[in-house]
């Protein structure tokens, strides 16, 4: 197994990862703790940027990590074919379920000021036909990176300043956007105050606030950081077309991960037709498979494509998620199911 034995740049102390799949290498020691599973990350940027994980019990990421290799999955060979990925996503045709998630201020982290990561990210996910996410940028910076790139979901911060979310909701629909969505789940700080990002104050999201964003566009809108059938049901009666099932690598202090709550959200959302996507440590195409199997109609990668797009810009990017296509239609070969459309949770088991 290929073993990455440093410290990676933004999944961090991979000591006990693999690098490719990112499944922990733990010992077939079911008595084994959760403190082995280390998933510490030290981020590379200026100091408070990026909230880092510590690898501590607190940290949700560690229980993504458990909770992702503890499901093994059944073999359903026989009939199986080579498996189509193209995926619908909002009404629109990709080439997989695979979606470079929603990242931001990746232009300011290089001591290379020359190379711009976040249109090397937009570059790659345009040049293998995936949606491209974009988190907090402001709409000059935004407009740039879309620029250079194909299909995009845009993400704004909850800001206090309301008007400066649907300037930025009408900023998006003018670049053309797919659709557009506000990260809930960045409400609280540290501090137990609403968090200050970059000097601007975020501040609470209400149902009617909520409404009143969906009802601002054309766009399909939707709210990301779900981690509760009640969120879930308040998104939807908002107006929200999608959500993402996540924690934000790790937000809020043990958070559930979004995996083990997802097939519980996806029955509460059953015939209101929002799509559900997914995200939390999905580091290889085998994680994926599973976030899928239980229900996402597809994935958001953030973490996962972070180094290779840091270290090498677009082709690595590229390269890594052409690996996480290989292995999920691995996965999916192996357990019978032909297209994005065929998954079944109940090929999945539990440890
Ligand atoms: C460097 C970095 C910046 C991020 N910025 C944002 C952001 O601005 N808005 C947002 O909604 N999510 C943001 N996220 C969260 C990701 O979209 C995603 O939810 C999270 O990283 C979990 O996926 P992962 O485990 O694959 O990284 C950021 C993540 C990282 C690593």
């Amino acid at each position: 197994m290929n073993k990455d034995n440093q410290n990676d740049v933004v999944t961090g102390a991979s000591q006990t990862i693999d690098v490719n799949s990112g499944s922990s290498l733990m010992e077939p020691d079911k008595n084994k703790s959760k403190e082995t599973v280390q998933v510490k990350s030290e981020w590379p940027g200026p100091k408070g940027m990026i909230p880092v994980t510590s690898g501590k019990a607190d940290d949700a990421n560690v229980h993504n990590r458990v909770f992702l290799d503890n499901i093994l999955v059944e073999m359903r060979v026989i009939d199986a074919v080579e498996p189509d990925l193209t995926t619908t996503i909002l009404g629109r045709k990709y080439s997989s379920p695979l979606m470079p998630a929603a990242v931001s201020h990746l232009n300011k982290v290089l001591s290379d000021k020359t190379r711009k990561p976040m249109q090397e990210k937009a570059i790659a996910a345009r040049n293998m036909d995936l949606l491209n996410w974009i988190g907090m940028e402001t709409n000059e910076e935004y407009g740039e990176i879309v620029a250079q790139g194909g299909d995009t979901i845009r993400i704004i911060k909850p800001f206090a300043d309301h008007n400066k979310i649907l300037d930025e909701i009408k900023f998006a629909e003018e670049k053309g956007a797919v659709a557009v969505g506000i990260d809930i789940d960045h409400i609280a700080g540290k501090n137990g105050k609403y968090d200050v990002v970059d000097g601007i104050p975020l501040g609470p999201i209400t149902m009617e606030d909520l409404k009143h964003y969906a009802e601002s566009t054309n766009l399909p809108f939707i709210a990301k950081g779900v981690l509760s059938v009640s969120d879930a049901l308040k998104a939807r009666q908002a107006g929200c077309k999608a959500i993402v099932v996540s924690h934000h690598h790790g937000r809020v202090p043990f958070g559930i991960p979004p995996l083990s709550i997802l097939p519980e959200i996806k029955k509460a959302l059953a015939g209101s037709g929002m799509e559900i996507y997914a995200d939390g440590s999905l580091m290889g195409g085998y994680d994926a498979y599973k976030a899928l199997a239980l229900g996402a109609d597809a994935v958001l990668i953030g973490r996962g494509i972070l180094s290779e797009l840091l270290k090498s810009g677009t082709r690595a990017t590229e390269d890594k998620l052409k690996k996480m296509n290989e292995e999920l239609a691995e996965m999916m070969m192996y357990t019978g199911v032909k297209d994005t459309n065929s998954f079944d949770a109940s090929v999945l088991h539990y440890e």
